[in-house]
Protein backbone atom coordinates (compact mmCIF):
# COMPACT_ATOMS: atom_id res chain seq x y z
CA UNK A 1 0.00 0.00 0.00
CA UNK A 2 1.46 3.47 -0.91
CA UNK A 3 1.57 6.47 1.52
CA UNK A 4 -0.88 8.57 -0.78
CA UNK A 5 -4.70 8.75 -0.32
CA UNK A 6 -6.55 7.14 -3.15
CA UNK A 7 -8.72 9.73 -5.05
CA UNK A 8 -12.88 8.51 -5.72
CA UNK A 9 -11.53 8.65 -9.44
CA UNK A 10 -9.54 5.65 -8.36
CA UNK A 11 -12.00 3.81 -7.26
CA UNK A 12 -13.31 2.17 -10.33
CA UNK A 13 -13.97 -1.55 -9.32
CA UNK A 14 -16.01 -2.25 -6.06
CA UNK A 15 -16.79 -5.84 -4.76
CA UNK A 16 -19.97 -5.63 -2.28
CA UNK A 17 -20.28 -8.83 -0.34
CA UNK A 18 -23.55 -9.71 1.25
CA UNK A 19 -26.71 -8.79 -0.94
CA UNK A 20 -29.04 -8.41 1.81
CA UNK A 21 -31.20 -5.54 2.88
CA UNK A 22 -28.12 -3.21 3.49
CA UNK A 23 -25.25 -5.02 0.73
CA UNK A 24 -28.30 -4.97 -2.59
CA UNK A 25 -28.77 -1.04 -1.66
CA UNK A 26 -24.82 -0.42 -1.17
CA UNK A 27 -23.92 -1.93 -4.45
CA UNK A 28 -27.19 0.03 -6.05
CA UNK A 29 -25.56 2.83 -4.57
CA UNK A 30 -22.11 2.83 -5.73
CA UNK A 31 -23.17 1.29 -9.58
CA UNK A 32 -25.34 4.44 -10.04
CA UNK A 33 -22.45 6.02 -9.20
CA UNK A 34 -20.76 5.05 -12.73
CA UNK A 35 -18.50 2.34 -10.68
CA UNK A 36 -18.34 -1.25 -11.66
CA UNK A 37 -19.44 -3.10 -9.11
CA UNK A 38 -19.07 -7.21 -8.49
CA UNK A 39 -21.87 -8.62 -6.37
CA UNK A 40 -21.42 -11.30 -4.42
CA UNK A 41 -23.04 -14.02 -2.15
CA UNK A 42 -22.17 -17.04 -0.57
CA UNK A 43 -24.50 -18.94 -3.10
CA UNK A 44 -26.69 -18.91 -6.14
CA UNK A 45 -29.73 -18.71 -4.51
CA UNK A 46 -28.70 -15.48 -2.24
CA UNK A 47 -27.01 -14.09 -5.08
CA UNK A 48 -30.72 -14.55 -6.94
CA UNK A 49 -32.11 -13.13 -4.51
CA UNK A 50 -29.53 -10.01 -3.79
CA UNK A 51 -29.95 -9.38 -7.62
CA UNK A 52 -34.21 -9.45 -7.45
CA UNK A 53 -34.39 -6.87 -4.68
CA UNK A 54 -31.89 -4.62 -6.47
CA UNK A 55 -33.21 -5.34 -10.00
CA UNK A 56 -36.41 -4.23 -8.14
CA UNK A 57 -35.62 -0.90 -6.94
CA UNK A 58 -34.17 -0.15 -9.92
CA UNK A 59 -37.52 -0.89 -11.85
CA UNK A 60 -39.02 1.07 -9.12
CA UNK A 61 -37.04 4.26 -10.33
CA UNK A 62 -37.93 3.49 -13.76
CA UNK A 63 -41.64 3.40 -13.46
CA UNK A 64 -41.52 6.79 -10.65
CA UNK A 65 -39.61 8.56 -14.00
CA UNK A 66 -36.19 8.49 -12.46
CA UNK A 67 -34.18 6.57 -14.96
CA UNK A 68 -34.75 5.45 -18.54
CA UNK A 69 -34.70 1.90 -18.87
CA UNK A 70 -31.69 2.31 -21.10
CA UNK A 71 -30.09 3.60 -17.97
CA UNK A 72 -31.09 0.75 -16.41
CA UNK A 73 -29.77 -1.56 -18.66
CA UNK A 74 -26.32 0.18 -18.28
CA UNK A 75 -26.29 -0.12 -15.09
CA UNK A 76 -27.13 -3.60 -14.52
CA UNK A 77 -24.48 -4.15 -17.17
CA UNK A 78 -21.95 -3.05 -14.97
CA UNK A 79 -22.44 -5.54 -11.84
CA UNK A 80 -20.85 -8.72 -11.89
CA UNK A 81 -22.55 -11.01 -10.24
CA UNK A 82 -20.87 -14.08 -8.56
CA UNK A 83 -20.37 -16.69 -5.43
CA UNK A 84 -16.51 -17.12 -6.22
CA UNK A 85 -15.27 -14.38 -3.57
CA UNK A 86 -11.86 -14.82 -4.51
CA UNK A 87 -12.39 -14.28 -8.24
CA UNK A 88 -14.43 -11.36 -7.36
CA UNK A 89 -12.49 -9.73 -5.19
CA UNK A 90 -9.45 -9.92 -7.08
CA UNK A 91 -9.43 -6.92 -9.33
CA UNK A 92 -11.37 -4.82 -6.39
CA UNK A 93 -10.27 -0.92 -5.38
CA UNK A 94 -12.46 -1.56 -2.53
CA UNK A 95 -14.58 -4.12 -0.95
CA UNK A 96 -17.81 -3.46 1.15
CA UNK A 97 -18.31 -6.27 3.21
CA UNK A 98 -22.29 -6.61 4.71
CA UNK A 99 -22.61 -10.00 5.65
CA UNK A 100 -24.44 -11.36 8.75
CA UNK A 101 -23.57 -9.91 12.12
CA UNK A 102 -21.42 -12.75 13.37
CA UNK A 103 -17.55 -11.77 14.70
CA UNK A 104 -16.64 -15.21 13.20
CA UNK A 105 -18.26 -15.18 9.97
CA UNK A 106 -16.53 -11.67 9.61
CA UNK A 107 -13.23 -12.82 10.66
CA UNK A 108 -12.87 -15.95 8.62
CA UNK A 109 -14.14 -13.31 5.48
CA UNK A 110 -11.63 -10.46 6.12
CA UNK A 111 -8.53 -13.33 6.19
CA UNK A 112 -9.75 -15.05 3.07
CA UNK A 113 -9.81 -11.13 1.63
CA UNK A 114 -6.62 -10.33 2.82
CA UNK A 115 -5.17 -13.24 1.02
CA UNK A 116 -7.40 -12.65 -2.17
CA UNK A 117 -7.34 -8.98 -2.87
CA UNK A 118 -4.34 -6.63 -3.93
CA UNK A 119 -2.46 -4.77 -1.56
CA UNK A 120 -3.64 -1.78 -2.27
CA UNK A 121 -7.28 -2.50 -1.75
CA UNK A 122 -9.12 -1.31 0.49
CA UNK A 123 -11.18 -3.50 2.77
CA UNK A 124 -14.21 -1.91 4.76
CA UNK A 125 -17.15 -3.19 6.30
CA UNK A 126 -20.80 -2.02 6.74
CA UNK A 127 -21.06 -3.61 10.34
CA UNK A 128 -23.69 -2.41 12.68
CA UNK A 129 -21.92 -2.41 15.93
CA UNK A 130 -18.99 -5.24 15.78
CA UNK A 131 -16.01 -4.37 16.42
CA UNK A 132 -13.62 -3.06 13.61
CA UNK A 133 -10.54 -3.90 15.59
CA UNK A 134 -11.72 -6.95 16.31
CA UNK A 135 -12.76 -7.98 12.04
CA UNK A 136 -9.03 -5.82 11.09
CA UNK A 137 -7.25 -8.13 13.07
CA UNK A 138 -7.69 -10.93 11.49
CA UNK A 139 -5.76 -9.39 8.46
CA UNK A 140 -1.90 -9.10 8.31
CA UNK A 141 -2.50 -5.06 6.97
CA UNK A 142 -4.80 -3.56 9.54
CA UNK A 143 -4.22 0.27 8.36
CA UNK A 144 -6.42 -0.88 4.88
CA UNK A 145 -9.30 -1.81 7.30
CA UNK A 146 -12.15 0.60 8.35
CA UNK A 147 -15.94 0.65 8.55
CA UNK A 148 -18.14 2.15 6.35
CA UNK A 149 -21.45 2.59 7.82
CA UNK A 150 -24.64 3.16 5.60
CA UNK A 151 -28.37 3.89 6.46
CA UNK A 152 -31.61 1.79 5.35
CA UNK A 153 -32.71 2.31 2.49
CA UNK A 154 -28.83 3.20 1.46
CA UNK A 155 -30.04 4.93 -1.45
CA UNK A 156 -31.97 7.70 0.49
CA UNK A 157 -30.40 7.84 3.92
CA UNK A 158 -27.78 10.68 3.43
CA UNK A 159 -25.04 9.52 6.10
CA UNK A 160 -22.54 7.43 6.18
CA UNK A 161 -20.22 7.48 9.01
CA UNK A 162 -16.68 6.36 8.35
CA UNK A 163 -14.57 4.49 11.42
CA UNK A 164 -11.59 4.43 12.02
CA UNK A 165 -9.89 1.86 14.21
CA UNK A 166 -6.17 2.65 15.99
CA UNK A 167 -4.67 1.07 13.07
CA UNK A 168 -6.44 2.43 10.17
CA UNK A 169 -4.26 5.07 7.91
CA UNK A 170 -4.99 8.43 7.86
CA UNK A 171 -4.84 7.96 4.07
CA UNK A 172 -7.27 4.54 4.42
CA UNK A 173 -10.15 7.26 6.52
CA UNK A 174 -9.21 10.14 3.79
CA UNK A 175 -10.25 7.67 0.63
CA UNK A 176 -13.07 6.61 2.07
CA UNK A 177 -14.20 10.15 3.06
CA UNK A 178 -13.64 11.56 -0.31
CA UNK A 179 -15.64 8.35 -2.03
CA UNK A 180 -19.05 9.18 0.68
CA UNK A 181 -18.83 12.72 -0.73
CA UNK A 182 -18.16 11.60 -4.04
CA UNK A 183 -21.27 8.94 -3.57
CA UNK A 184 -23.11 12.41 -2.68
CA UNK A 185 -23.15 11.14 1.12
CA UNK A 186 -22.26 13.32 3.87
CA UNK A 187 -19.48 11.42 6.01
CA UNK A 188 -18.98 11.30 9.98
CA UNK A 189 -15.73 10.33 11.11
CA UNK A 190 -15.74 8.65 13.98
CA UNK A 191 -12.95 6.21 16.09
CA UNK A 192 -14.45 2.11 16.42
CA UNK A 193 -17.08 2.55 19.68
CA UNK A 194 -19.99 0.36 19.68
CA UNK A 195 -23.01 1.64 17.99
CA UNK A 196 -20.55 4.57 16.97
CA UNK A 197 -22.88 7.37 17.01
CA UNK A 198 -26.56 6.56 15.56
CA UNK A 199 -26.77 2.91 16.50
CA UNK A 200 -25.81 3.93 20.04
CA UNK A 201 -28.16 6.80 20.08
CA UNK A 202 -31.08 5.00 18.21
CA UNK A 203 -31.18 1.38 19.48
CA UNK A 204 -31.91 2.50 22.79
CA UNK A 205 -34.28 4.56 21.88
CA UNK A 206 -35.73 1.71 19.90
CA UNK A 207 -35.59 -0.56 22.66
CA UNK A 208 -37.90 1.87 25.08
CA UNK A 209 -40.81 2.08 22.71
CA UNK A 210 -40.51 -1.44 22.64
CA UNK A 211 -40.59 -1.68 26.80
CA UNK A 212 -43.12 0.96 27.12
CA UNK A 213 -45.37 -0.86 24.52
CA UNK A 214 -44.87 -4.30 27.00
CA UNK A 215 -45.88 -2.07 29.94
CA UNK A 216 -49.05 -1.11 28.47
CA UNK A 217 -48.31 3.01 28.40
CA UNK A 218 -49.94 2.96 24.92
CA UNK A 219 -50.81 1.32 22.06
CA UNK A 220 -48.45 0.82 19.37
CA UNK A 221 -49.73 3.25 16.79
CA UNK A 222 -49.59 6.00 19.30
CA UNK A 223 -46.52 5.15 20.43
CA UNK A 224 -45.78 5.55 16.57
CA UNK A 225 -47.24 9.09 16.39
CA UNK A 226 -46.11 10.48 19.77
CA UNK A 227 -42.49 10.27 18.06
CA UNK A 228 -44.25 10.86 14.72
CA UNK A 229 -46.11 13.70 14.80
CA UNK A 230 -44.94 14.99 17.81
CA UNK A 231 -41.19 14.90 17.74
CA UNK A 232 -41.49 15.08 13.74
CA UNK A 233 -39.08 11.96 13.37
CA UNK A 234 -40.32 10.49 9.32
CA UNK A 235 -41.36 7.29 10.99
CA UNK A 236 -42.08 5.69 14.51
CA UNK A 237 -40.02 3.48 16.16
CA UNK A 238 -41.66 0.22 15.86
CA UNK A 239 -42.28 0.85 12.45
CA UNK A 240 -38.78 2.07 12.46
CA UNK A 241 -37.57 -1.50 14.07
CA UNK A 242 -39.95 -3.64 11.11
CA UNK A 243 -37.94 -1.90 8.38
CA UNK A 244 -34.22 -2.16 10.04
CA UNK A 245 -35.20 -5.55 11.29
CA UNK A 246 -35.98 -7.06 14.72
CA UNK A 247 -33.42 -9.23 14.12
CA UNK A 248 -30.49 -7.10 12.88
CA UNK A 249 -31.63 -4.63 16.13
CA UNK A 250 -31.14 -7.11 18.73
CA UNK A 251 -27.66 -8.21 17.41
CA UNK A 252 -27.03 -4.21 17.78
CA UNK A 253 -28.53 -4.45 21.20
CA UNK A 254 -26.35 -7.04 22.75
CA UNK A 255 -23.18 -5.22 21.19
CA UNK A 256 -23.81 -2.24 22.97
CA UNK A 257 -25.14 -3.63 26.32
CA UNK A 258 -22.19 -5.78 26.30
CA UNK A 259 -19.68 -2.64 25.90
CA UNK A 260 -21.75 -0.17 27.85
CA UNK A 261 -24.04 -2.34 30.62
CA UNK A 262 -27.37 -1.17 32.07
CA UNK A 263 -30.81 -0.71 31.71
CA UNK A 264 -30.79 1.02 28.46
CA UNK A 265 -29.08 -1.33 26.12
CA UNK A 266 -30.79 -4.93 27.92
CA UNK A 267 -32.92 -5.92 24.96
CA UNK A 268 -36.78 -5.95 25.80
CA UNK A 269 -38.21 -8.94 26.65
CA UNK A 270 -40.67 -8.51 23.78
CA UNK A 271 -38.24 -7.87 21.11
CA UNK A 272 -36.73 -11.08 21.80
CA UNK A 273 -40.15 -12.95 21.98
CA UNK A 274 -40.84 -11.80 18.51
CA UNK A 275 -37.07 -12.46 17.23
CA UNK A 276 -37.17 -15.98 18.66
CA UNK A 277 -41.16 -16.52 16.87
CA UNK A 278 -39.21 -15.17 13.77
CA UNK A 279 -41.13 -12.14 13.16
CA UNK A 280 -38.65 -10.00 12.00
CA UNK A 281 -40.14 -6.59 10.66
CA UNK A 282 -41.26 -6.03 6.84
CA UNK A 283 -38.50 -8.70 5.59
CA UNK A 284 -40.30 -11.67 6.85
CA UNK A 285 -43.89 -10.06 6.60
CA UNK A 286 -44.52 -9.63 10.05
CA UNK A 287 -43.04 -7.78 13.40
CA UNK A 288 -44.82 -5.15 15.16
CA UNK A 289 -47.31 -4.58 12.53
CA UNK A 290 -48.62 -7.40 10.11
CA UNK A 291 -47.26 -6.38 6.42
CA UNK A 292 -49.12 -9.73 4.76
CA UNK A 293 -52.31 -7.77 5.65
CA UNK A 294 -54.07 -4.35 5.77
CA UNK A 295 -53.57 -2.98 9.27
CA UNK A 296 -56.78 -3.21 11.16
CA UNK A 297 -55.62 -0.44 13.21
CA UNK A 298 -57.62 2.70 11.62
CA UNK A 299 -60.91 0.53 12.22
CA UNK A 300 -60.25 0.42 15.95
CA UNK A 301 -59.23 4.16 16.14
CA UNK A 302 -62.36 5.32 14.02
CA UNK A 303 -64.04 2.47 17.02
CA UNK A 304 -63.02 5.15 19.68
CA UNK A 305 -63.58 8.23 18.07
CA UNK A 306 -66.98 7.29 17.55
CA UNK A 307 -68.33 7.44 21.06
CA UNK A 308 -70.97 9.88 22.08
CA UNK A 309 -69.50 13.38 23.46
CA UNK A 310 -69.53 14.15 26.91
CA UNK A 311 -72.38 16.50 27.04
CA UNK A 312 -70.39 18.76 30.27
CA UNK A 313 -66.89 18.61 30.67
CA UNK A 314 -64.90 20.71 33.55
CA UNK A 315 -61.64 22.41 32.24
CA UNK A 316 -59.55 22.97 35.10
CA UNK A 317 -57.69 25.82 33.99
CA UNK A 318 -54.14 26.78 35.25
CA UNK A 319 -52.91 30.40 36.30
CA UNK A 320 -51.34 30.60 33.27
CA UNK A 321 -54.21 29.80 30.82
CA UNK A 322 -52.81 26.69 30.06
CA UNK A 323 -55.70 25.16 28.71
CA UNK A 324 -58.32 28.24 27.97
CA UNK A 325 -58.19 27.78 24.04
CA UNK A 326 -59.05 24.29 24.72
CA UNK A 327 -61.78 25.44 26.60
CA UNK A 328 -63.48 27.63 24.01
CA UNK A 329 -62.89 24.96 21.29
CA UNK A 330 -64.77 22.82 23.25
CA UNK A 331 -67.28 25.31 23.60
CA UNK A 332 -67.44 26.21 19.96
CA UNK A 333 -68.22 22.50 19.33
CA UNK A 334 -71.75 22.87 21.68
CA UNK A 335 -70.14 20.99 24.82
CA UNK A 336 -70.59 22.87 27.83
CA UNK A 337 -67.54 23.67 29.84
CA UNK A 338 -67.98 24.33 33.57
CA UNK A 339 -64.68 25.11 35.47
CA UNK A 340 -65.80 22.70 38.65
CA UNK A 341 -66.72 19.39 37.93
CA UNK A 342 -70.78 19.19 38.92
CA UNK A 343 -72.22 14.94 39.19
CA UNK A 344 -73.23 16.01 35.67
CA UNK A 345 -69.86 16.09 34.64
CA UNK A 346 -68.96 13.49 32.37
CA UNK A 347 -65.30 14.34 31.71
CA UNK A 348 -62.85 16.12 33.73
CA UNK A 349 -59.71 17.57 32.26
CA UNK A 350 -56.65 19.19 33.65
CA UNK A 351 -53.31 20.28 32.10
CA UNK A 352 -50.99 17.49 32.48
CA UNK A 353 -47.48 18.16 33.18
CA UNK A 354 -45.14 15.83 32.49
CA UNK A 355 -43.09 16.23 35.83
CA UNK A 356 -45.79 15.24 37.80
CA UNK A 357 -48.65 12.70 37.90
CA UNK A 358 -51.99 14.18 36.29
CA UNK A 359 -53.61 11.77 39.21
CA UNK A 360 -52.70 14.13 42.34
CA UNK A 361 -54.18 17.28 39.72
CA UNK A 362 -57.42 14.75 39.93
CA UNK A 363 -57.42 13.97 43.26
CA UNK A 364 -57.56 17.79 44.01
CA UNK A 365 -60.76 18.39 41.43
CA UNK A 366 -62.43 15.06 42.56
CA UNK A 367 -64.05 13.11 40.09
CA UNK A 368 -60.74 11.18 39.54
CA UNK A 369 -62.58 8.29 37.45
CA UNK A 370 -63.63 10.81 35.10
CA UNK A 371 -60.25 12.98 34.72
CA UNK A 372 -58.45 12.83 32.14
CA UNK A 373 -54.61 15.25 31.65
CA UNK A 374 -53.94 16.97 28.62
CA UNK A 375 -50.22 17.66 27.07
CA UNK A 376 -49.90 19.46 23.82
CA UNK A 377 -46.78 19.17 22.09
CA UNK A 378 -46.17 21.96 20.20
CA UNK A 379 -45.52 21.70 16.47
CA UNK A 380 -42.59 23.65 14.81
CA UNK A 381 -45.11 26.48 13.42
CA UNK A 382 -45.92 27.05 17.19
CA UNK A 383 -49.46 25.19 16.48
CA UNK A 384 -50.73 22.41 19.07
CA UNK A 385 -49.06 19.30 17.48
CA UNK A 386 -49.81 16.64 19.36
CA UNK A 387 -52.24 16.21 22.17
CA UNK A 388 -51.51 13.56 24.66
CA UNK A 389 -54.54 12.38 26.86
CA UNK A 390 -52.96 10.96 29.98
CA UNK A 391 -55.41 8.55 31.76
CA UNK A 392 -54.76 7.54 35.54
CA UNK A 393 -54.91 4.13 35.95
CA UNK A 394 -57.67 4.68 37.97
CA UNK A 395 -59.91 6.40 35.37
CA UNK A 396 -62.75 4.91 34.40
CA UNK A 397 -63.00 2.68 31.49
CA UNK A 398 -65.26 4.71 29.66
CA UNK A 399 -63.48 8.06 30.15
CA UNK A 400 -60.36 7.27 27.92
CA UNK A 401 -63.19 7.22 24.76
CA UNK A 402 -64.90 10.33 25.73
CA UNK A 403 -61.75 11.83 25.77
CA UNK A 404 -60.90 10.31 22.45
CA UNK A 405 -64.27 11.55 20.64
CA UNK A 406 -63.52 14.59 22.34
CA UNK A 407 -60.29 14.89 20.52
CA UNK A 408 -61.39 13.89 16.94
CA UNK A 409 -64.78 16.26 17.29
CA UNK A 410 -61.75 19.27 17.79
CA UNK A 411 -59.75 17.73 14.95
CA UNK A 412 -56.61 17.05 17.57
CA UNK A 413 -53.85 14.79 16.48
CA UNK A 414 -54.49 12.58 19.93
CA UNK A 415 -52.48 9.76 21.52
CA UNK A 416 -53.54 7.99 24.50
CA UNK A 417 -50.92 7.54 27.38
CA UNK A 418 -50.77 6.15 30.82
CA UNK A 419 -50.18 8.44 33.72
CA UNK A 420 -46.25 7.81 33.98
CA UNK A 421 -43.19 10.97 34.00
CA UNK A 422 -42.84 11.94 30.66
CA UNK A 423 -46.19 10.13 28.76
CA UNK A 424 -44.65 9.02 25.55
CA UNK A 425 -43.50 11.80 23.70
CA UNK A 426 -40.89 13.23 26.39
CA UNK A 427 -39.86 9.93 28.07
CA UNK A 428 -39.13 8.51 24.23
CA UNK A 429 -36.78 11.84 23.62
CA UNK A 430 -35.54 12.76 26.73
CA UNK A 431 -33.77 9.76 27.00
CA UNK A 432 -32.40 9.90 24.13
CA UNK A 433 -31.12 13.32 24.42
CA UNK A 434 -29.54 12.03 27.84
CA UNK A 435 -27.46 9.62 26.27
CA UNK A 436 -26.67 11.64 23.10
CA UNK A 437 -25.29 14.27 25.72
CA UNK A 438 -23.14 11.31 27.20
CA UNK A 439 -21.69 10.50 24.25
CA UNK A 440 -20.53 14.30 23.65
CA UNK A 441 -19.53 14.03 27.88
CA UNK A 442 -17.60 11.13 26.45
CA UNK A 443 -15.30 12.58 24.39
CA UNK A 444 -16.79 10.40 21.23
CA UNK A 445 -18.81 13.26 19.34
CA UNK A 446 -19.09 16.99 19.10
CA UNK A 447 -22.55 18.25 19.39
CA UNK A 448 -22.57 19.14 15.76
CA UNK A 449 -21.96 16.05 14.65
CA UNK A 450 -24.36 14.33 16.61
CA UNK A 451 -26.89 16.33 15.27
CA UNK A 452 -25.40 16.13 11.92
CA UNK A 453 -25.51 12.34 12.25
CA UNK A 454 -28.93 11.80 13.56
CA UNK A 455 -30.89 14.01 11.28
CA UNK A 456 -28.81 12.52 8.14
CA UNK A 457 -29.03 9.20 9.21
CA UNK A 458 -32.49 8.69 10.11
CA UNK A 459 -34.41 11.82 9.26
CA UNK A 460 -34.46 13.49 12.11
CA UNK A 461 -35.99 16.97 11.56
CA UNK A 462 -33.09 18.83 13.88
CA UNK A 463 -30.48 17.15 15.81
CA UNK A 464 -30.97 15.51 19.63
CA UNK A 465 -29.42 18.02 20.75
CA UNK A 466 -30.63 20.91 19.04
CA UNK A 467 -34.07 19.70 20.21
CA UNK A 468 -32.79 19.27 23.97
CA UNK A 469 -31.97 22.82 23.30
CA UNK A 470 -34.97 23.86 22.39
CA UNK A 471 -37.02 21.89 25.10
CA UNK A 472 -34.26 23.81 27.53
CA UNK A 473 -32.22 21.75 29.57
CA UNK A 474 -33.45 22.54 32.72
CA UNK A 475 -36.81 21.26 31.59
CA UNK A 476 -35.45 18.52 30.48
CA UNK A 477 -33.76 17.71 33.72
CA UNK A 478 -36.32 17.87 35.59
CA UNK A 479 -38.83 15.64 33.03
CA UNK A 480 -35.52 13.05 33.53
CA UNK A 481 -35.53 12.92 37.13
CA UNK A 482 -39.22 12.54 37.31
CA UNK A 483 -38.73 9.83 35.11
CA UNK A 484 -35.95 8.17 37.38
CA UNK A 485 -37.92 8.73 40.42
CA UNK A 486 -40.95 7.10 39.18
CA UNK A 487 -39.19 3.95 37.69
CA UNK A 488 -36.20 3.65 39.87
CA UNK A 489 -34.13 3.00 36.55
CA UNK A 490 -30.92 4.89 36.99
CA UNK A 491 -30.63 5.31 33.15
CA UNK A 492 -32.99 7.70 33.20
CA UNK A 493 -30.61 9.94 35.55
CA UNK A 494 -29.54 12.92 34.15
CA UNK A 495 -25.72 12.64 33.09
CA UNK A 496 -23.85 14.98 35.01
CA UNK A 497 -22.89 17.20 31.62
CA UNK A 498 -26.65 18.00 31.08
CA UNK A 499 -27.08 18.78 34.88
CA UNK A 500 -24.36 21.39 34.95
CA UNK A 501 -25.54 22.77 31.42
CA UNK A 502 -29.20 23.21 33.05
CA UNK A 503 -27.52 24.73 36.26
CA UNK A 504 -25.68 27.20 34.34
CA UNK A 505 -28.08 27.77 31.49
CA UNK A 506 -25.60 26.92 28.69
CA UNK A 507 -26.96 25.61 25.47
CA UNK A 508 -25.18 22.34 23.68
CA UNK A 509 -25.85 23.90 19.96
CA UNK A 510 -25.43 27.81 19.26
N1 LIG B 1 -34.82 1.99 -1.70
C1 LIG B 1 -34.66 3.04 -2.54
N2 LIG B 1 -35.40 4.17 -2.45
C2 LIG B 1 -36.33 4.23 -1.49
C3 LIG B 1 -36.55 3.19 -0.58
C4 LIG B 1 -35.75 2.02 -0.72
N3 LIG B 1 -35.90 0.97 0.11
N4 LIG B 1 -37.54 3.56 0.28
C5 LIG B 1 -37.91 4.80 -0.08
N5 LIG B 1 -37.19 5.20 -1.13
C6 LIG B 1 -37.24 6.48 -1.82
C7 LIG B 1 -38.56 6.66 -2.54
O1 LIG B 1 -38.50 6.10 -3.84
C8 LIG B 1 -38.70 8.17 -2.57
O2 LIG B 1 -37.87 8.70 -3.59
P1 LIG B 1 -38.29 10.03 -4.39
O3 LIG B 1 -38.48 11.11 -3.36
O4 LIG B 1 -37.10 10.27 -5.28
O5 LIG B 1 -39.53 9.68 -5.12
C9 LIG B 1 -38.08 8.61 -1.22
O6 LIG B 1 -37.22 7.52 -0.82
C10 LIG B 1 -39.13 8.85 -0.17
O7 LIG B 1 -39.88 7.66 -0.04
P2 LIG B 1 -41.45 7.61 0.24
O8 LIG B 1 -42.10 8.85 -0.28
O9 LIG B 1 -41.97 6.30 -0.22
O10 LIG B 1 -41.57 7.52 1.80
P3 LIG B 1 -41.13 8.52 2.91
O11 LIG B 1 -41.13 9.94 2.49
O12 LIG B 1 -41.94 8.13 4.08
O13 LIG B 1 -39.61 8.14 3.21
C11 LIG B 1 -37.98 6.90 4.34
C12 LIG B 1 -39.24 6.84 3.49
C13 LIG B 1 -36.84 7.55 3.54
C14 LIG B 1 -37.61 5.47 4.69
C15 LIG B 1 -38.30 7.77 5.63
O14 LIG B 1 -39.43 7.27 6.26
C16 LIG B 1 -37.17 7.79 6.63
O15 LIG B 1 -36.24 8.57 6.52
N6 LIG B 1 -37.24 6.92 7.67
C17 LIG B 1 -36.19 6.80 8.69
C18 LIG B 1 -35.25 5.73 8.25
C19 LIG B 1 -34.10 5.52 9.23
O16 LIG B 1 -34.12 5.98 10.35
N7 LIG B 1 -33.07 4.79 8.77
C20 LIG B 1 -31.93 4.47 9.58
C21 LIG B 1 -32.13 3.17 10.27
S1 LIG B 1 -30.72 2.72 11.23
C22 LIG B 1 -29.75 1.86 10.16
O17 LIG B 1 -30.06 1.62 9.03
C23 LIG B 1 -28.45 1.41 10.70
C24 LIG B 1 -28.34 -0.07 10.78
O18 LIG B 1 -27.01 -0.40 11.13
C25 LIG B 1 -29.29 -0.67 11.81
Amino acid sequence: MTNSVIQPADIREVAVIGLGLMGSGIAELIVRSGRRVVAIEINQTFLDQGMARLRASLDKAVSRGKLTDAARDEILARIRPTDDIPAGVAGADLVIEAIPERMELKRTLFAQLDEACRADTILATNTSSLSITEIAGATRYPPRVAGLHFFNPAPVMKLVEVISTVLTSAETAETLTLLTRDLRKTPVQVSDRAGFIVNALLLPYLNHAVRLLETAQATREDIDKAAHVGLGLPMGPLTLLDLIGLDTSLAVLEVLQAEFGGTRYAPAPLLRKLCDARLFGRKSGRGFYDYRHSTPAAAADHDLAAAPLPAEVAVIREPDGLLDDLASDITAVGVSVVPQPSPETGLVIVAADPKHRVLDAALTVGHPADAIGIHFIDADDGKRGLAELVLPDVTAAGTAGKATALAARLGLAAVTSRDRPGFLTEALAYAQFNDAVRMFQDGYASPADIDTAMMLGCGYPRGPLQMLDDAGPAHVVSVLEAMHAATGDQAFTPVPLLAEYASAGSRFRS
